[in-house]
């Protein structure tokens, strides 16, 4: 099944923080979470987590928004709330704090900092000892690759497809119902 794009049509319009970020860290948490339970909710708070960014530089307060966007809009945009709600809410609060300052320690957290992390490569300032997994060490070059291949795309279907040609493992991701109510306009 091809994922309904009319949800990223609510990414901010950014070449840095915008769609294409979004859809690769979405293909990082896929990949991360593996056969794992976190695949659900770290798929929505990759897709939430910088959805109310108000500018590409430092924006301290952009986890903030994107927890209360997804508690009071989420639901609303789609036909069944996601489960796990409120901690989709607090991975995308606390993403936008270190890992050390972080009032709230869940796996899905790490996960999804992880995910962020490998698509930092594109801003210049990647450090592969931040890190928190293994995992997602091995995936250092992949996210080289993946972020030379799609810089300039537009469609997170296009993002995906060439994750897809990297021989990524992002089945569940491409197979995903996203389940956006049809009639709610996908504006912010
Ligand atoms: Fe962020
Ligand atoms: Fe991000």
């Amino acid at each position: 099944m091809v994922p309904r794009r009319d949800w990223f049509t609510m990414q901010p319009p950014s070449a840095i923080h915008g769609l294409a970020h979004s859809a690769r860290v979405m293909v990082w948490t896929t990949v991360l979470a593996g056969d794992g339970l976190l695949f659900e909710p770290a798929l929505w708070a990759a897709a939430c987590h910088d959805l109310c960014r108000e500018t590409d530089d430092v924006d301290p307060g952009h986890g903030e928004r994107a927890a209360l966007w997804v508690i009071e809009e989420l639901p609303r945009r789609l036909e069944e709330t996601p489960e796990e709600l409120d901690r989709i809410a607090s991975a995308c609060r606390w993403h936008a704090h270190p890992d050390r300052e972080s009032g709230w320690r869940d796996d899905l957290l790490w996960l999804l900092k992880d995910a962020d992390a490998l698509d930092r490569i594109r801003l210049g300032d990647f450090d592969e000892r931040f890190l928190r997994s293994a995992a997602a060490r091995d995936r250092v070059g992949a996210a080289r690759d993946l972020i030379q291949r799609t810089r300039r795309m537009t469609d997170p279907v296009d993002v995906w497809s060439e994750a897809f040609r990297l021989g990524l493992p992002i089945d569940r991701l491409l197979d995903f119902d996203f389940g956006l109510s049809s009639e709610e306009a996908p504006t912010r």
